[in-house]
């Protein structure tokens, strides 16, 4: 586990505790009001969206990072909320096809190694007709800004937990195979500028039979 990790994770919350309050908290409240039976929370944290879960979903979150499972497993005790963690990585999820009705991105999408492995992996795990819930920051629409995510993608990356502040990510999960039911894209506020456009929305994967047969009759 490298310094740079540990630190990362120390110092998340302490980061965070501005925007969680201003509108973080609130987000989260408003998106996950919505989800449902089994969930599954991808790149967990340091667990800041686990007081917002309605008191009924079974609640699995996967994080490659121990360090910041471990806040995550401390945050669930003191809340007094049952949740799985496992250590996973978005892009090898550990788990049966179509086995959650809900799974959850906040921002993950701009730290995982892979993001389009990642997403055939949410797919795969979540069942048809439940819903994927995403808040990601994005690829600026306004090309200046979007020069200036590629020119500080590397120093960023450093001091951000990998994060790659320039990556289109609606485009990915659409490529991917969701329909993007319901989207937000919007700026939002008192974070650095580069890592300010965001997307807000639910997919869905409608598809009945994902391994329909070749010559099967769909
Ligand atoms: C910016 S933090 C967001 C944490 C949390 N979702 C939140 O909203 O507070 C990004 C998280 O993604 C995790 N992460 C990085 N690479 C990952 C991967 N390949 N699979 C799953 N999670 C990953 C990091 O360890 C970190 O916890």
């Amino acid at each position: 586990m490298s310094v740079r990790e540990r630190l990362f994770a120390a110092l998340y919350d302490p980061l965070s505790a501005r925007t969680e309050k201003r509108f973080g908290a609130e987000l989260k409240r408003q998106l996950l009001a919505d989800a449902r039976g089994r969930v599954l929370e991808v790149g967990i944290g340091t667990g800041l969206s686990l007081p917002h879960y309605p008191a009924d979903v079974e609640l699995v979150g996967v994080e490659p990072s121990k360090p910041m499972r471990r806040r995550a497993q401390r945050r669930a005790a003191e809340l007094g909320r049952d949740v799985t963690l496992v250590a996973a990585p978005a892009e090898e999820l550990p788990f049966e096809d179509d086995s959650f009705d809900t799974v959850v991105t906040f921002v993950v999408l701009c730290s995982v190694r892979d993001p389009d492995r990642a997403l055939t992996e949410i797919r795969r795990v979540l069942r048809p007709g439940g819903h994927f819930i995403f808040v990601e920051h994005v690829r600026s629409g306004d090309p200046q800004l979007a020069r200036k995510q590629d020119r500080f993608e590397r120093p960023w990356g450093w001091i951000a937990g990998g994060c790659h502040p320039n990556r289109q990510t609606l485009g990915a999960i659409e490529a991917a195979g969701f329909d993007v039911v319901e989207l937000e894209q919007k700026d939002l506020p008192d974070i650095p500028r580069l890592v300010r456009p965001h997307i807000i929305g639910v997919a869905a994967d409608e598809t009945p039979t994902r391994a329909a047969s070749p010559g099967s009759a769909v």
